[in-house]
């Protein structure tokens, strides 16, 4: 039985994950570190003020945190104190060298690993709950075979997050299915079962599947692309639409009460965004080139270009209407990804922001959740000037609505769904919430004749 543990990345997957473990699994004691000390800080803080805003999270916050889920910096320390150490920090797409722009950036999970290396005193099983490449373990393990104490046992497992934001506690309460990838090996075989003996405080065991490493580690790959060309899919026909006079909204409930289709991720929208869709996909062309599957790599790589496309051509109409009209204003609705979460990572609305102020359009911004610090950081990582007047970010809707009456909604936030809208107002609608009346442009819906 497994008694402590820790969590490398107290992110979007760590936090969340822990919590439910931690409350879950009362007798195991969770420690959750992370290098950046201000995030430690919030953790251990203002429960209104976590790092990650998810639904619920704090609630399970506040039940266990300095109870069995402590939150610390001293990476060492958790290191030495836990038989079982999960890995998850960010793998984000490499900016520098080999495979740049494409493949994932392993520089945080190889620093793990050799800290993990350093510090441990005793056997230890790693745990990897980053999106990683396929055979990524095989690295992990000649770090810790090669640096580390050559008397010690390290079994590497992969056990990749299925997680969405927004919705993170219900998806770890209720997980489709648990995967855990193992060695064949006795104590690999040993290592999936101490992890599953854990899942199982909550998760009915016929959900938890046993697979080999390499499968684990691509099946996340895959099942994220899927998902993203659903999207495309839709995405790509919404334009068919458009020309044709069909409506995109009766079209995706038509095929998907095809049972065998199903009618999830068949929402067109202005793009999707989130950390995980464009850098796995990317990731998982790379490596499709590197096996000199030139065709497979086109294939998925056109998933990531219709989305780019179908940001593109949002802020196309955009652009022309503002032209027409002579107006050079538009408040932007949205910043996260989605709703119900505090992340914008690579958000449609990022984009669009940028593609506007290239065309001269002053942009009034606002989201219920993103910091203000948030949505300038990332409009200067797209080297944006944000002291520029042509940028505002505003902290109510009704104070954003009086600065333009030209609107994008960019994320589907309930507030914008529910607000009484006034006909004075011309919406673009990137997210379909609205009726098609209420809207001067909505994507898939707007016959242009
Ligand atoms: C995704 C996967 O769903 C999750 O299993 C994995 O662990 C991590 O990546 P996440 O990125 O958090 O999760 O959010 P998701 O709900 O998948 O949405 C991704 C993007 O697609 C969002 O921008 C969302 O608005 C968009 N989307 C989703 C659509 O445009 N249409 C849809 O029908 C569904
Ligand atoms: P994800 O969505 O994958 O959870 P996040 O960026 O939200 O990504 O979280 C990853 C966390 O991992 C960050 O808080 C980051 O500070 C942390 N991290 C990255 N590298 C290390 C490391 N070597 N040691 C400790 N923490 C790390």
């Amino acid at each position: 039985m497994i008694k402590n543990i820790c969590c490398i990345g107290a992110g979007h997957v760590g936090g969340p994950t822990m919590a439910v473990i931690a409350e879950k699994c009362p007798d195991i004691n969770v420690i959750l570190v992370d290098n950046n000390k201000d995030k430690i800080d919030a953790w251990n803080g203002d429960l209104n003020n976590l790092p990650v805003y998810e639904p619920g999270l704090k609630e399970i916050v506040k039940k266990v945190r300095d109870k069995n889920l402590f939150f610390s910096y001293d990476i060492d320390n958790a290191i030495q104190k836990s038989e079982m150490i999960f890995i998850a920090v960010n793998t984000p797409t490499k900016i520098n060298g080999e495979g740049a722009g494409m493949a994932a950036d392993l520089k945080y999970v190889i620093s793990c690993a050799k800290q993990i290396a350093k510090s441990a005193k005793s056997d230890k099983i790693v745990v990897e709950k980053s999106t990683l490449p396929v055979r990524t373990a095989e690295k992990v393990k000649e770090i810790l075979i090669n640096e580390g104490n050559k008397n010690l046992k390290f079994e590497i497992i992969s056990n990749p997050e299925f997680l969405a934001e927004g919705t993170a506690i219900s998806d770890l309460y209720k997980s489709d299915r648990v995967l855990i990838g193992g060695d064949n090996s006795k104590s690999g075989k040993k290592a999936v079962d101490l992890l599953v003996e854990i899942y199982k405080n909550w998760i009915s065991e016929d959900k938890i599947l046993r697979t080999n490493v390499w499968s684990s580690e691509l099946s996340k790959l895959a099942s994220n692309a899927m998902l993203a060309q659903r999207i495309s899919s839709i995405n790509s026909l919404s334009a068919l639409c458009e020309k044709t006079g069909a409506n995109i909204v009766e079209v995706s409930n038509a095929v998907g009460l095809d049972k065998r289709i199903g009618p999830e991720f068949l929402k067109s929208s202005v793009g999707f965004g989130g950390s995980c869709f464009k850098k796995d996909i990317l990731n998982l062309v790379y490596l499709c080139k590197h096996y000199g599957l030139n065709e497979v790599a086109d294939y998925w790589h056109s998933v990531v270009k219709i989305n780019e496309y179908q940001k593109n051509r949002f802020s196309k109409k955009i652009i022309k209407e503002l032209n027409n009209s002579g107006n050079n204003s538009i408040v932007l609705l949205g910043w996260s990804f989605k709703k119900d979460t505090n992340d914008s990572r690579e958000s449609a609305s990022i984009d669009i922001a940028c593609e506007l102020l290239n065309a001269g359009i002053h942009i009034i911004i606002y989201d219920p959740m993103v910091s203000d610090d948030r949505i300038f950081q990332d409009l200067s990582m797209k080297k944006v000037n944000v002291k520029s007047k042509k940028i505002k970010v505003v902290n109510s809707l009704t104070n954003a609505l009086k600065l333009s009456n030209t609107v994008a909604i960019l994320t589907e936030w309930d507030e914008f769904k529910d607000y009484k809208w006034e006909n004075n107002f011309k919406i673009f609608d990137g997210r379909n919430i609205l009726s098609l009346t209420q809207c001067y442009y909505s994507i898939g819906r707007s016959y242009e004749n």
